[in-house]
């Protein structure tokens, strides 16, 4: 079927498209986060293409529409004016092509062209040889395809990349995750991910004229078998004054507070060598130390913000949930990000201070140990901004709760203990039957007495923000909405000062 001039919509992708409108019927709005994107249908994983094209922001994502498992990876794809209300386009990409159709069109992200249009530039996951036990061997290829915003067309010299280029020793079935990126000269970059000559990850660049034609330039950063094996979705930018390099690693090992096992994410803040051109790392940190964060990638706003998206989910427990909806997996919140003393900080886009209403404020509460609500203070789609300070500076409370999504039977909570500044998240009571992770610590610098929270609610998640944002931590709950109560509790005594916002939807976004 011919949908726009020399854009022929392959069979995978025109059911997909067909499925899309079958399933618009059964969509459930209220069902769903409020401004968190979530998949259409299906199974949704990390954020691609993100981008701002022809006055809106594009994000794409790793998409299986028929099924909320992950199945051969389509794009599917949103635009939102504001980050925060987005509205639906059909998919994108589809597996459909020799290169691709083993499992799909992996991550990769997007640029304009100087002509106009839109390039993607995305990993295909084909096959190549078998393995030992006879099942296929993957072979990961950077491949291309260019459109309107809408349709997209793979290029005829796909792939445009291949291992054939990396430095020898490298894998071929790990290479993945293309971030383009282009210079202020006009060339085109592009940061990946592949399993070095070390069986440890490596990030690599690539270089190129046109954005067509790439030639592979150097390593950039090795992981040397440091955090986790092999490393994904690579995004690489400067920030105030600094190189900084986002990464997320496999198979991580716990170190403190600040790694765990399992996917996690690393800020790496440095330069570059001058003469190398390799990342020299001067602080190396977890990004978000909640438990449901990973895959990020980042685009610059026209105002010049660097903006962050991720994907709100872990790999680890998607195994075990259960999916009563229709779609799984949803993004967090667009985070404003900068670097201040070598750390990173993170901040709810700017935007999201649009959608408050219902403004509540109490100030100077005192809270002990006995659970209190304040009046107004509820809900589940909420910003909610918490200053805690001693009663008495030389009497130190012990910990601190904000209690949410609660009810008589569950509830999730936030936890701050001075004396070690160790911060909590727990969905523990939230009404999971699964015996994957329920809670996490991390320290927050300085140990302050005095602390900033910012919680973000919306339906099915929470995002945590400390002083300022040098801490951030995000996780799911699959608590129903109405259980929906919030309150706060001190072993010692504490002074409150609240302020709460209901959030919804902009209408005219
Ligand atoms: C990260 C990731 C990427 C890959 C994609 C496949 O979550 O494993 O490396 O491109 O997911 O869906």
């Amino acid at each position: 079927m011919h949908v726009m001039d020399g854009f022929v919509e392959s069979e995978p992708l025109a059911k997909a498209r067909s499925y899309e409108e079958h399933m618009e019927a059964f969509i459930d709005l209220a069902d769903r986060p409020c401004f968190h994107l979530s998949s259409y249908v299906g199974w949704m994983n990390d954020p691609n293409g993100f981008s701002y094209y022809k006055g809106e922001y594009h994000l794409f994502y790793q998409y299986s529409p028929y099924k909320t498992t992950w199945a051969p990876m389509h794009w599917g794809h949103a635009v939102s004016k504001d980050l925060l209300t987005w509205r639906n386009l059909p998919c994108a990409l589809a597996p459909d092509m020799p290169y691709d159709e083993y499992n799909g069109c992996f991550s990769g992200s997007a640029i304009e062209l100087p002509d106009g249009q839109l390039l993607l530039m995305y990993t295909g996951a084909g096959a190549n040889g078998k393995r030992k036990d006879g099942s296929p061997r993957e072979c990961q290829t950077q491949c291309l395809a260019v459109g309107d915003g809408v349709n997209f067309q793979k290029y005829e010299g796909n792939p445009v990349i291949d291992a054939s280029s990396l430095p020898e020793g490298s894998s071929s079935e790990h290479f993945r995750d293309p971030k383009i990126w282009r210079e202020e000269d006009g060339t085109y970059w592009a940061a990946l991910a592949n399993l070095g000559p070390d069986k440890s990850g490596q990030i690599v660049l690539y270089r190129s004229e046109d954005a067509f034609s790439w030639q592979f330039d150097r390593v950039l950063s090795r992981n040397r078998g440091r955090y986790g094996i092999m490393w994904e979705c690579p995004d690489l930018f400067k920030l105030d004054g600094k190189d900084v390099l986002l990464l997320s690693p496999q198979d991580m090992l716990p170190e403190g507070h600040e790694f765990y096992s399992g996917n996690g994410t690393l800020c790496i803040v440095g330069h570059l060598d001058q003469q190398s051109g390799e990342l020299v790392e001067e602080t190396v940190s977890s990004i978000d130390h909640g438990i449901d964060f990973y895959a990020t990638q980042t685009l610059l706003t026209p105002d010049g913000r660097r903006v962050m998206v991720a994907w709100m989910q872990n790999w680890d427990a998607t195994a075990g949930l259960m999916r009563a909806r229709s779609w799984f997996g949803q993004m967090a919140t667009p985070r404003e990000l900068s670097v201040r003393n070598g750390r990173l900080y993170q901040w709810p886009i700017r935007e999201l201070e649009g959608l408050r209403m219902n403004q509540i404020v109490h100030n100077g509460i005192t809270v002990d140990e006995n659970p209190i609500a304040l009046e107004g203070v509820c809900g589940r789609v909420v910003d909610l901004l918490v200053d805690i300070r001693p009663e008495d500076e030389g009497d130190l409370y012990k910990e601190f709760v904000i209690w949410f999504a609660q009810d008589s039977r569950f509830h999730s909570s936030v936890r701050y203990r001075p004396a070690h500044g160790s911060l909590e998240v727990s969905r523990i009571h939230a009404g999971s039957r699964r015996a994957y992770v329920h809670h996490r610590k991390c320290n927050v610098p300085g140990a302050p007495a005095k602390l900033s929270l910012r919680l973000v609610l919306d339906k099915y998640s929470v995002e945590v923000f400390a002083n300022d944002g040098i801490r951030a931590m995000s996780m799911t709950i699959p608590t129903e909405v109405t259980a929906d109560a919030i309150t706060f509790s001190c072993k010692g005594r504490a002074v409150l000062d609240v302020e709460k916002y209901d959030l919804a939807k902009s209408v005219d976004a």
